[in-house]
């Protein structure tokens, strides 16, 4: 997939914004099959590479659409890339702020807003995570499995090994897992399906030329 995301980006122009637009789209349509009452509140919980950057694209919408939102980023605002640093201003302009929360002790507030939840959304760690998972994203994991909210993940839920299906420590237990272009072998193989929930595959506007050759 991240052969062909580059594909699609570089070969054939197509902005990353773009797509990151139409993850995030993807993920809306996720939380309103589950929860459509567009006054229930939502947490949305953001890693700082473009996993997270789809996850603050989703903000956008979800804040339009009318629901209370609660915003993490794991990682300061002023180090994320290009594309999710345009939706955290974005966010920020709406009114809608993503509060940095750096440290597995800076997590306080997070529980209590869990707690008044009614869907978590989690952006944390995408096809680019690497290894055990780090602090403070393996304490928010652990908190949004504890709470027992129902979760949407963006592209495959945070703590699973994309190609293995294992475990990198800890990992989010999924209600719907909305991933983007191709299933991630990691969503069906080994601890993969008890984890991922329902899974929907989205082509967030990827060139199906692109898809089809790397499916066949
Ligand atoms: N919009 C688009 O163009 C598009 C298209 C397709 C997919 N996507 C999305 O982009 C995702 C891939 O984005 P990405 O390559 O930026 O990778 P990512 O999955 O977002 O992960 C990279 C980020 O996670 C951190 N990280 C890596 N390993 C970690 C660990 N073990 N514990 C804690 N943090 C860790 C990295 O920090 P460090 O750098 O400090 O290690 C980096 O900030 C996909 O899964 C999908 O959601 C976007």
């Amino acid at each position: 997939m991240q052969q062909i995301d580059a594909s699609a980006i570089d070969a054939v122009g197509i902005p990353r914004l773009l797509l990151m637009e139409h993850a995030g789209l993807a993920v809306v349509r996720a939380v309103h099959h589950l929860v459509p009452d567009p006054s229930a509140p939502l947490v949305i919980c953001c890693g700082t590479g473009w996993n997270g950057g789809d996850g603050l694209a989703a903000a956008r919408h979800l804040h339009e659409r009318g629901h209370p939102l609660r915003v993490a980023v794991t990682g300061p605002l002023d180090r994320l890339r290009e594309e999710p640093a345009a939706y955290a201003r974005i966010l920020r302009g709406l009114g809608v702020a993503p509060v940095e929360c750096l440290t597995a002790e800076a997590l306080g507030p997070l529980d209590e807003w869990l707690a008044e939840c009614r869907l978590v959304i989690d952006a944390l760690l995408g096809i680019g995570a690497r290894g055990a998972v780090r602090e403070p994203a393996a304490s928010m994991i652990e908190r949004i499995n504890r709470s027992g909210k129902p979760v949407v993940a963006v592209d495959i839920p945070s703590g699973l090994d994309a190609d293995t299906g294992r475990i990198q420590g800890v990992a989010v237990r999924a209600t719907m897992t909305v991933t983007f272009g191709l299933a991630k072998r990691g969503c069906l193989l080994a601890e993969g399906p008890a984890h991922t929930g329902t899974l929907v595959v989205d082509p967030i506007t990827i060139p199906r030329r692109l898809l089809e050759t790397a499916a066949a």
